[in-house]
């Protein structure tokens, strides 16, 4: 019988996080794989031992990138790869890797690295981000999710004081879509497959995330939508993603982000597809 460690991690109090691991178990157990499930810290990543025991594969679900890099040091195919998880966990490193592939997405503009002690704020930097994407617009922190680091900028005053406060962390500025003002499309995709989709919105707020108060329903995709968050997966090389879909004025699709351990609870209970079957399932075909 094969065997498959999933990790999450330890430090980390919602009970969200141990769910997700619970269902990925569920999945290895409907194809025969014994699942065991690991806080972060309960692998010791020791430079001169080896490990005990090593499972046939991981599945990752956390950004304990020293972690899955060191397992997958030890041999063990990890998945996703620590390379995707690294690229989707820094939204800065993400946008360059998606716009490389011509990925249709909002006007995006890396922040260069300011050092925490110093400004470039007399530099007039800043004023041509603010002639390139207009107010009002996003910035985003490089490591976020559930909404938490996105933030919408309607005034000068607040995008000086925002870029300050973010001297020393990643982050990028981004067009704002108004159309897509409060709603998203949440895909999840595995290996060349989507497996599940849903819309999401929001009453109260501009990010469609559900853990920000958004609702969620079932969907059925365009071609384009479904090509599009293809093809944005593929750009990172994400195994299993959970693609975020914006609405353009023209309601065509324009790719938000590429989740590399996407939940998969919400989408579960709102499309009653489990997207942790079609992930194990994947991974056994490849291992052969
Ligand atoms: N450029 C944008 N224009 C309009 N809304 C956006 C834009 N970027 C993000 N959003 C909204 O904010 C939400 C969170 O942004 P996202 O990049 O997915 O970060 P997170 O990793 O926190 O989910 C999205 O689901 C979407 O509803
Ligand atoms: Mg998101």
């Amino acid at each position: 019988m094969k065997t498959c460690w999933i990790i999450y991690n330890g430090s980390l109090v919602s009970d969200k996080f141990l769910d997700q691991a619970r269902l990925m178990a569920e999945a290895c157990q409907n194809h025969g794989v014994q699942p065991f499930i690991y806080k972060n810290y309960e692998i010791q990543m020791h430079s001169a031992k080896k490990l005990e025991q090593a499972p046939d594969f991981v599945i990752f679900l956390d950004k304990d990138i020293l972690l899955a890099t060191y397992l997958k040091n030890q041999g063990i195919p990890v998945f996703n790869d620590p390379e995707v998880i690294e690229t989707c966990d820094n939204k800065a490193k993400q946008y360059i890797q998606l716009a490389k592939a011509n990925i249709r997405m909002p006007k995006t503009i890396i922040a260069p690295k300011v050092y925490p002690k110093f400004t470039i704020r007399e530099s007039g930097y800043f004023e041509g981000v603010l002639e390139e994407l207009g107010l009002p617009l996003i910035i985003k922190e490089a490591h976020g999710s559930f909404g938490m680091k996105v933030y919408l900028i309607e005034t000068q005053e607040d995008f000086f004081e925002k870029v300050d406060t973010l001297r020393g962390v990643d982050f990028i500025f981004q067009q704002y879509i108004a159309s897509s003002y409060g709603r998203d499309i949440r895909v999840n995709t595995i290996g060349d497959e989507v497996v599940a989709a849903m819309y999401r919105h929001s009453e109260t707020d501009f990010r469609a995330n559900i853990t920000n108060g958004g609702k969620a329903e079932t969907i059925t995709l365009t071609k384009e939508q479904e090509q599009l968050a293809l093809t944005a997966a593929k750009a990172v090389g994400a195994d299993f993603a959970g693609v975020d879909l914006l609405f353009d004025e023209q309601d065509q699709p324009l790719v938000c982000e590429v989740n590399a351990a996407s939940h998969i609870r919400n989408i579960y209970n709102v499309t009653g597809i489990h997207v942790g079957d079609a992930f194990v399932q994947h991974i056994l075909k490849k291992l052969g």
